[in-house]
């Protein structure tokens, strides 16, 4: 007997309205337009004023996503945020984002993983609604890059932006939604990409906080051939899984990490960029945030029974690619 699907029944996003552009970055780094969108594909991102958080965008993301599928807060069963820039390091920011929606029957919690973050969180929640216990699951995947980029070092700052989108699971009434994932981990990555001090290893004192170890550190080059290599490689996976050639998926949801990163792996798999969803050039890398935004800009595209891959690589090291078949018309 197989096990109820899991669909993606609806989909809410938050961006900041304050825009950040390339013109800007001018001013605060030696960078230029043209180096930024030829090495990048990003023409501006979002940022968050100070003092909201990531609560801040999670609230009005998951108050869309509830209007739109016509869903009662009360009847929300748990809620999974994914994101690396929680409002604080504890509590936990699921649960804050729960009380300001008034879900007041939910539980929820964070999940780390960095850029695969949303990835990693829609294959969980997939997981209590095909157990049976839950029924109405929101995945969220968000972040505030801004509260931690060090906007002096030039080949960070112009890559990352601030954004959230959250989807409704529940259990499909037919075969469409979410059929299975690979996802893979190497702890070895850790020192090409990440945050040297503010955890329990390096907690912060005066002398980090001035050498700005309490910010984002990446090594971009081999970061970028690892995600170009993890992606295609699970992506292939995930097609040999579901007996799938790339001529039988309508569309393939990358994460905007780099817009080189998303034709390269476009071009390993010899798939047209015409059904590559992209939107990097309007958001910047958002993080856990970029799946669900691309997603919600191709949403009117989407048709029920489209064949769906969903594929992100991100810190720690963290990859993977997921499989669904899309349940809804919009
Ligand atoms: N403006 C102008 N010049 C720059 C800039 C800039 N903003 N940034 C770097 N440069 C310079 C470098 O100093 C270097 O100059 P040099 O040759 O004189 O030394 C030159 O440009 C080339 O630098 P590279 O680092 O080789 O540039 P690259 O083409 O690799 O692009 C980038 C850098 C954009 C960071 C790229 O490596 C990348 O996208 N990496 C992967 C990012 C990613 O996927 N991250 C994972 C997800 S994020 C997460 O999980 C939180």
């Amino acid at each position: 007997m197989s096990l109820q699907k899991a669909a993606i029944t609806g989909i809410g996003t938050y961006v900041p309205d304050d825009k950040l552009t390339n013109a800007d970055l001018e001013k605060m780094v030696d960078t230029n337009d043209e180096w930024i969108v030829s090495r990048t594909g990003i023409k501006e991102r979002r940022i968050l004023p100070k003092g909201l958080g990531l609560s801040y965008m999670g609230e009005h993301a998951v108050k869309q996503l509830l209007e739109k599928t016509n869903t009662d807060p009360l009847d929300i069963d748990l809620i999974i945020c994914a994101t690396i820039t929680g409002d604080y390091r504890f509590p936990d920011t699921a649960n804050q984002i729960a009380m300001k929606v008034g879900a007041n029957n939910a539980y929820g919690f964070e999940l780390g993983a960095a850029c695969s973050g949303f990835l990693y969180a829609l294959q969980t929640g997939s997981k209590f609604i095909e157990s049976g216990t839950h029924k109405k699951v929101i995945v969220i995947g968000g972040d505030v890059m801004s509260s931690i980029i060090n906007y002096e070092d030039r080949s960070t700052c112009v890559i990352f932006g601030d954004g959230l989108g959250a989807v409704l699971l529940e259990p499909s009434p037919d075969e469409d939604g979410i059929h299975n994932a690979i996802m893979k981990a190497d702890g070895s990555g850790v020192d090409f990409l990440f945050m040297k001090a503010g955890g329990s290893k390096n907690p912060i004192d005066a002398e980090l906080l001035v050498a700005k170890e309490h910010l984002v550190f990446q090594n971009g080059g081999p970061v970028f051939k690892r995600a170009v290599q993890g992606m295609s490689s699970t992506v292939k996976d995930v097609l040999a899984l579901n007996g799938l050639t790339r001529d039988d998926i309508n569309w393939v949801v990358p994460h905007q990490a780099n817009i080189r990163i998303i034709q390269t792996v476009a071009s390993m798999l010899d798939f047209p960029m015409e059904r590559v969803m992209v939107n990097i050039e309007k958001f910047g890398n958002t993080t856990a945030g970029t799946l669900p935004l691309a997603l919600n800009d191709y949403e009117s595209k989407l048709k029920k029974g489209d064949k769906v891959i969903l594929t992100a690589f991100g810190g720690g090291f963290t990859w993977g690619s997921l499989y669904l078949t899309w349940a809804y018309d919009s």
